[in-house]
């Protein structure tokens, strides 16, 4: 006997047939002479109905467990009035069971299926179970179906599916690498790639015109809530076109997405911000558009104050301030607010000064409730109100110093006390956020390195500035941002080998260093390479935003945990002696390391 159907799938068309369904035993009721099973299987759950008149089928019925694997064949009737569930697309018929055979019992579960409160760790050291439930499944198949819809949308528009290598060669560059030794190569490695960036650019150089990849890539950093060790990019690569036609259709990607796996209709066009103006209003290169709070400058005007800790920072070189008007915040209470300035003290910020406002008409201390306002000036603190448009029941929140303190806490802060306190709008706000800066100056080294990565081409006129102003030379580099995640990134990429090298040169790369890296890269440059540019999406971060999942692990199959460790088949592990001679290597001693 052949299965027919999926269980998820029967509903009041399929009355009076007979139909047969393999699946799990998801839950068994013994109704006094009755039993019933709900069946499941990947499309969701089918009620069974065993009656003694059949007593072979009832006898196997009465055995069954939680888990169990059987195949039913029986027929389906309407439910009795009064057992119907309107929440389940079978939920208005039932299988009257004819013949049941058990495939394979199972060991009772460590948990019930459908319990939500289940610990992380119990789940992704028992991933199997906990990918049979009905969340996890349904998460999997969206991702099936994004995946599918980009693939779609790309070979319609010419873009070929092309593989790159896994073992690349070691580029330490942008985040940590994972290594592979070489067996054959005594001391020598391969490295995990990041992402297919330079064989990209090369199959652009190859004549490929248009390629994509949905592909692994491997970055050995400290994990967050948005990141994993292995990800996957859907990676592109196109010739002969500027950025303004790349993001076209590169928008255009995300929104099929949207519409085929979630039936949204994303803007259209996407609004397209600077990474300046961002800056500016959010604090923050990945704003979230649903929060409608803005930034309101007061750097200038706090150069004017005795007050400190204002005046500090306006005088600091890269000093800030900021306000941060939310209305209705007046309602705040002293511990809300206590609790708000520990939550940015995570992001450097030292305090976090404010004015609720009671009566605009009255700038003192009676129409102003605030711990700042005794040390501001009258006319400053009318230009406050009016800059910042307060009104009354307002709280205007306050952020003073280096301009990245002030960025990271009060645009953290405007994320977090939109959404608490309601003013979040519900839907989707995707944008672009455009002409980044080149070169970000490492502290530590005292050196400039690529923003984006070094292959990403300079704004018409600006590869002068980089040895001026490396700071102020823009790139043509852009970000796919949506409900403040970074969804995407990617640029058009230099194609001339001077371009190429001047870069090199802001960064301080060696001759001898650029060759040992990126020779190969060099010298294909010098062979006709055509205009290029791409991007890469994190497949990861959209499903996690599609499916509103709190973790990039709900939507991944086997994931790693926090700490980089795969909880089901126990990975990373020690190897053997042997493997390691095999390998050439020797494994310090820990202490050893910690020297
Ligand atoms: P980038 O480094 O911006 O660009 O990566 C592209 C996108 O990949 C996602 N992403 C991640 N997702 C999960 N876990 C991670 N650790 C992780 N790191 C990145 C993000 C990000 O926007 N080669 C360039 C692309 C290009 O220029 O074409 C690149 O890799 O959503
Ligand atoms: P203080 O003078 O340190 O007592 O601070 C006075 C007020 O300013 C308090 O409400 C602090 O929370 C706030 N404050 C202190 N430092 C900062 C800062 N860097 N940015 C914004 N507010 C601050």
């Amino acid at each position: 006997m052949k299965r027919t159907n999926y269980c998820g799938l029967i509903d009041d068309r399929y009355l009076n047939q007979t139909i047969t369904v393999m699946g799990w035993v998801h839950r068994r009721r013994d109704h006094g002479g009755v039993i019933f099973i709900d069946l499941r299987d990947r499309e969701g759950l089918l009620q069974i109905v065993f009656d003694p008149d059949r007593p072979d089928s009832f006898a196997t019925a009465e055995k069954l467990r939680g888990e169990y694997v059987v195949r039913v064949t029986g027929l389906v009737r309407r439910r009795p009035e009064g057992t119907i569930n309107p929440n389940m697309t079978s939920g208005t018929i039932e299988v009257l069971a004819h013949d049941i055979m058990l495939l394979n019992p199972s060991l009772p579960p460590p948990f019930q299926l459908d319990d939500d409160n289940l610990s992380e760790t119990v789940r992704l050291e028992n991933r199997i179970l906990d990918l049979r439930r009905a969340p996890m499944q349904h998460n999997l198949k969206l991702r099936h179906k994004t995946a599918m819809a980009a693939r779609r949308y790309l070979d319609t528009h010419g873009f070929i599916d092309i593989e790159t290598p896994m073992l690349y060669k070691s580029t330490p560059e942008g985040a940590r690498e994972f290594l592979v030794p070489s067996r054959i190569h005594h001391g020598q490695f391969y490295a995990l790639p990041q992402s297919p960036q330079l064989f990209k650019q090369m199959l652009m150089m190859a004549g490929f015109d248009r390629y994509y990849q949905i592909v692994k890539c491997f970055r050995d950093e400290d994990l967050r809530a948005d990141r994993q060790p292995e990800f996957t990019q859907i990676d592109i690569e196109t010739s002969f076109l500027d950025e303004h036609e790349i993001r076209e259709i590169m928008e255009g990607l995300v929104r099929t997405m949207f519409k085929e796996a979630l039936g949204v209709d994303l803007p259209n066009p996407f609004p397209i911000l600077s990474y300046a103006e961002v800056m500016r209003d959010y604090g923050s290169d990945k704003p979230d558009l649903r929060v409608p709070l803005k930034f309101t400058e007061l750097t200038d005007l706090m150069k004017t104050v005795e007050f400190k800790v204002f005046r500090s920072a306006a005088d600091m070189p890269y000093g800030r301030v900021v306000a941060l008007r939310v209305p209705g915040g007046a309602k705040l209470s002293r511990k809300e607010i206590d609790d708000y300035t520990t939550f940015i003290a995570i992001y450097g910020a030292k305090g976090l000064a404010y004015i609720k406002v009671n009566d605009v008409t009255q700038v003192n201390e009676t129409g102003l409730q605030s711990p700042v306002v005794k040390f501001l000036p009258e006319n400053v603190l009318r230009e406050i109100l009016q800059r910042t448009g307060a009104q009354n029941g307002d709280i205007i929140f306050f952020g003073a110093d280096h301009e990245k303190v002030v960025n990271d806490a009060i645009g953290a802060l405007r994320a977090k006390i939109g959404h608490q306190l309601g003013l979040a709008e519900k839907g989707w706000k995707p944008l672009w956020v455009v002409d980044f800066p080149m070169f970000e100056f490492n502290e530590d080294t005292k050196t400039w390195s690529a923003r984006h990565h070094p292959f990403t081409a300079p704004k018409d006129g600006h590869e002068e500035l980089f040895t001026v102003d490396p700071e102020k030379a823009l790139a043509k580099a852009y970000d796919v941002v949506l409900n403040g995640w970074e969804i995407g990134g990617g640029s058009v990429r230099i194609y001339r080998e001077e371009i190429q090298a001047k870069v090199f040169d802001a960064m301080k790369i060696s001759k001898e260093d650029q060759e040992r890296k990126f020779g190969f890269l060099l010298k294909v440059l010098q062979y006709g390479t055509p205009p290029h540019g791409g991007i890469a999406f994190g497949l990861d971060r959209i499903l996690t935003l599609m499916t509103g999942a709190e973790s990039i692990r709900d939507v991944i199959a086997f994931p790693k945990t926090q700490r980089g460790q795969d909880l089901l088949v126990e990975a990373p592990t020690p190897v053997t002696e042997q493997q390691l001679r095999d390998l050439h290597i020797r494994v310090r001693a820990s202490d050893a390391i910690k020297t």
